[in-house]
């Protein structure tokens, strides 16, 4: 590991999104050849086999598979990639066909081994693809674009996506695939529900444009749908009137139950009343808090001591945060009464509430200033073992004597512990993805965004990741998975539950070869099964 200079030892105690020199990579199963004729097509000349290319799209941000695809393409247009569908599928023996969008998978879901990796960026180079329509209130865009773009791009018209992930750096079809989910979800839903309409390449090369009236299954199954129906090429994304400015707070808590008690106060608030905007919330496990330079993004020095003092005092060592955020237009809003009002009603330790007062663009891109000091200093790019996992409210007081003040008790992990409750009724039962099947109004979603820092860091947290699902499994906590990963069909059988066999249906209807993101291991691919 890298000398321990201050900045490293900062960024080992403070930021979210940490590091590795090396860890395990794990072959996912490759196979077959791609056929020779595929080289005669129209689109051979975006078809591309050299290393470079095939090295690009073997791995993904989670640096634990790794598997080299035949061939990428790069196609112009939609077309592109529905011919290159139709070949595979018309071909004796189809090949695997995975989208990828910017690779920020964590389990090489983006994958394509023995198969052609779709680069979905190249759809964007040198054409217009996000276009917005200020008076119907959406936007148009590829998908392949940034949310970073889209944001840019409609800021312009001063209006804005209502539902964001925490990070910008990931494209629309990438978390349109899962569900999308951060801090507005409480009252906007996960981005999944914030689509108006779809053009879709689906696993036998149509293009088709869905909606909930037009060929509504394909739209609800692509969405949260694992990349497993088809390509998702243009989304119409619902927009709002984009505030100016954010208020950014974090409170402190040394007691889970208030700090859940006083999330779930958060998010049962309507638009309508007092309340935040944007509530997320984190836990810190026995975090050395002395670490770290003056200027932290969000404490300084003197709060770290504070912090520190009041860690020493939870006798367990774990501290929660709450992070959210009220939006305003300094012309027409005072957002200090608003907050006070808000403020007024929780119960966090008194005293520990910091404050930051930032544009919504800096608000929205947060992430991104902590990438650019990773990056900068080769921390970035490092195996990230996360777990994601949505857990039914009546038990995340278990999980946390479980799970963080058990398996992961007194650990001083590297990376951040996310932990935030969302509204059940957000979510639309008819979309693919899939939330706790509990009949609760509520459940949370816990985020272990841990990296290896060390060698055998990977196993060990892997390991960790292991005892979790198994503490929910013997304690009966239906926890789901968000970003799922099963490795046995058993697994996404459970993992599906009542949606399993709609499921399997709806993959014979669109992707009858199952040929579609094989990455993700849920249908058995033709290559992988003829690797077995
Ligand atoms: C730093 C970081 C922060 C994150 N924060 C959040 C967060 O706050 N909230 C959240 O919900 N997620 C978050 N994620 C997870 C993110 O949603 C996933 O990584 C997701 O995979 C999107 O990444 P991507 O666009 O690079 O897609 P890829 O990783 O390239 O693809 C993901 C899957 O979708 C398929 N796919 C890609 N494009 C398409 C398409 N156009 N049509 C159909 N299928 C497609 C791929 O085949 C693959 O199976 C974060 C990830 C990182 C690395
Ligand atoms: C591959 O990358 C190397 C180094 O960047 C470059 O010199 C070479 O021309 C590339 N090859 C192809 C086929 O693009
Ligand atoms: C945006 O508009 C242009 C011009 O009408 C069109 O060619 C393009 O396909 C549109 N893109 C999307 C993603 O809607
Ligand atoms: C916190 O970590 C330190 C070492 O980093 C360890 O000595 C201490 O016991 C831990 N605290 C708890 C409560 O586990």
């Amino acid at each position: 590991m890298a000398a321990k200079t201050p900045l490293v030892a900062f960024l080992i105690g403070m930021t979210s999104f940490l590091f590795v020199v090396a860890g395990q990579i794990s072959p996912l199963p490759s196979g077959g050849q791609l056929p020779g004729d595929l080289f005669a097509l129209n689109i051979a000349s975006k078809i591309r086999t050299d290393r470079n290319a095939t090295t690009m799209a073997s791995s993904d941000f989670g640096r634990i598979m790794e598997a080299a695809p035949e061939a990428v393409l790069h196609p112009a247009t939609p077309a592109d990639i529905a011919a290159l569908i139709r070949f595979s599928t018309s071909s004796p023996a189809p090949f695997p066909v995975a989208p990828r969008g910017q690779g920020h998978s964590a389990r090489g879901q983006s994958l394509a081994p023995g198969g052609v990796v779709v680069d979905m960026r190249a759809l964007g180079h040198g054409h217009r693809r996000i276009n917005v329509s200020v008076g119907a209130g959406y936007v148009d865009a590829g998908g392949e674009q940034l949310w970073i773009d889209i944001l840019h791009a409609t800021l312009q018209h001063g209006l804005a996506p209502r539902a964001w992930t925490d990070y910008l750096r990931l494209t629309v079809g990438g978390t349109l695939s899962n569900a999308g989910i951060g801090g507005q979800a409480f009252r906007h839903g996960p981005q999944i529900t914030n689509v108006q309409e779809l053009d879709v390449v689906t696993g036998t090369g149509q293009l088709v444009t869905c909606s909930r009236d037009k060929s509504p299954d394909l739209f609800f199954a692509v969405l949260g749908g694992l990349g497993q129906f088809g390509v998702i090429t243009r989304a119409r994304i619902v927009l709002e009137p984009a505030a100016k400015r954010a208020r950014w707070v974090r409170l402190a808590y040394t007691d889970v139950t208030t700090f859940t008690r006083d999330q779930e106060l958060l998010i049962s608030k309507k638009a309508s009343e007092a309340g935040f905007d944007y509530v997320e919330g984190q836990v810190q496990l026995n975090r050395t808090l002395l670490e770290g330079p003056e200027s932290t993004p969000f404490f300084s020095s003197a709060d770290i001591s504070r912090l520190a003092g009041l860690v020493s005092r939870s006798g367990s060592g774990a501290i929660y945060f709450i992070e959210a955020a009220m939006y305003y237009d300094e012309a027409t809003t005072s957002v200090d009464k608003k907050l006070e009002a808000v403020l007024e009603q929780l119960s966090f330790m008194p005293g520990f509430v910091f404050m930051k007062d930032v544009t919504y663009v800096q608000f929205l891109d947060r992430v991104r200033m902590e990438e650019e000091v990773l990056q900068s200093v080769g921390v970035w790019d490092v195996p990230h073992p996360w777990l994601n996992l949505f857990v039914p409210r009546s038990r995340i007081i278990d999980f946390d004597t479980g799970v963080l003040k058990g398996i992961l008790g007194g650990t001083n992990p590297v990376g951040v512990i996310l932990m935030y409750p969302m509204n059940t009724n957000k979510w639309d039962g008819r979309m693919t993805a899939v939330v706790p099947q509990t009949d609760e109004e509520v459940f949370y979603t816990v985020g272990l965004l841990r990296s290896a820092v060390a060698v055998g860091d990977v196993e060990r947290l892997e390991r960790e990741n292991e005892a979790v699902l198994a503490f929910c499994t013997k304690e009966a906590i239906q926890c789901k998975q968000y970003l799922p990963h099963y490795t046995k069909q058993d697994g996404w059988r459970r993992h599906f539950g009542a949606k399993w066999d709609r499921t399997v249906e709806l993959k014979a209807k669109y992707d009858p070869h199952k040929i579609m993101a094989p990455g993700q291991t849920i249908f058995r691919s033709p290559t992988m099964s003829a690797a077995q």
